[in-house]
């Protein structure tokens, strides 16, 4: 039997102006997924990470976080999870150790147990030596480090992560990817967004496309796959195009490009460069 999903969504709806930044989508991740959202640049990713960590308002639809509806519980809900937004969210003029103390203390620990856990997040990820220093003059990696540690200070149940691994180096990346899957083996559920397919076929169990606004696929890597091949990706509307050549299982960079049909673009060439 399936249980209570941690993330579910009905109708989430984000309009601007005439835009429909994201239209109408349907989620569900279960406990203890690490779920991939996936989808091109504009696709409408940070607008519902957003809008499923209180940080913005939908336009319609609803959300339902740890079986609690957003909208009437938004504080029970922000304070079992974690979040990482787009831009982060820093405040520049604290170092390194004085933001996550800070963060410790905005999430109700007390003094000591703030203050132990900067001193272990700082180790952890590599960032004891920094930890003088102002966020604001932190490089971008190390500011994406100390943005996780922030928003694990807690032990939250769910983890938000806004492309986690976008500027980072592959020393950072594998610290945060070891991070992330301890979590994940300690029953945590994980939403990461990426535009870059290998980082979800690699770290994800469950997938979900997003395209236009529109969710096109959902499900784990193999419904994806059994679904592309069946002209059906997931469980939303069909974004196959023309035929396929069968056999071998498709890589998750297949089944993207198949659905939101990013083939069409190498048509197009600019014709001053040689
Ligand atoms: N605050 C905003 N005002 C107007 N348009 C926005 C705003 N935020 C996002 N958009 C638009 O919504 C669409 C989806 O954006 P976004 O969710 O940031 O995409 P992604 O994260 O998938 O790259 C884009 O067309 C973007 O320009
Ligand atoms: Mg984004």
């Amino acid at each position: 039997m399936e249980s209570a999903p941690t993330i579910s969504t009905r109708g989430l709806t984000r309009r601007f102006g005439e835009l429909i930044a994201v239209d109408n989508i349907d989620l569900r991740v279960a406990p203890g997924q690490f779920f991939g959202f996936l989808g091109p640049n504009g696709a409408g990713k940070s607008t519902t990470i957003k809008m499923l960590t209180g940080l913005l308002a939908p336009s319609s639809g609803q959300i339902e976080i740890l079986g609690l509806d957003l909208e009437k519980h938004p504080v029970e809900v922000k304070r079992q999870i974690g979040v990482v937004p787009e831009g982060m969210a820093l405040f520049g003029r604290l170092t390194g150790s004085e933001f996550l103390t800070f963060a410790g203390r905005m999430y109700g620990l007390d003094r000591e147990t703030a203050a132990k856990r900067t001193a272990e997040l700082l180790d952890f990820m590599q960032l004891a030596d920094q930890q003088k220093k102002l966020v604001t003059d932190y490089s971008h990696g190390m500011q994406k480090k100390l943005a996780m540690a922030a928003a694990v200070i807690h032990g939250p149940k769910v983890l938000f992560l806004d492309e986690p691994f976008e500027g980072v180096d592959a020393i950072a990346a594998g610290t945060l990817k070891a991070m992330l899957q301890g979590m994940i083996a300690r029953g945590a559920t994980i939403f990461l967004t990426s535009h870059v397919l290998e980082i979800v076929e690699r770290l994800c169990s469950h997938v979900a496309i997003i395209h236009q606004g529109k969710l096109v696929a959902q499900g784990s890597l193999e419904e994806l796959r059994a679904g592309v091949e069946a002209g059906t990706p997931g469980s939303g509307d069909s974004g196959s195009e023309g035929s396929r050549p069968s056999d071998e299982k498709m890589t998750l960079e297949q089944i993207f490009l198949r659905t939101v049909g990013g083939s069409r673009r190498a048509e197009h060439e600019l014709s001053w460069l040689a």
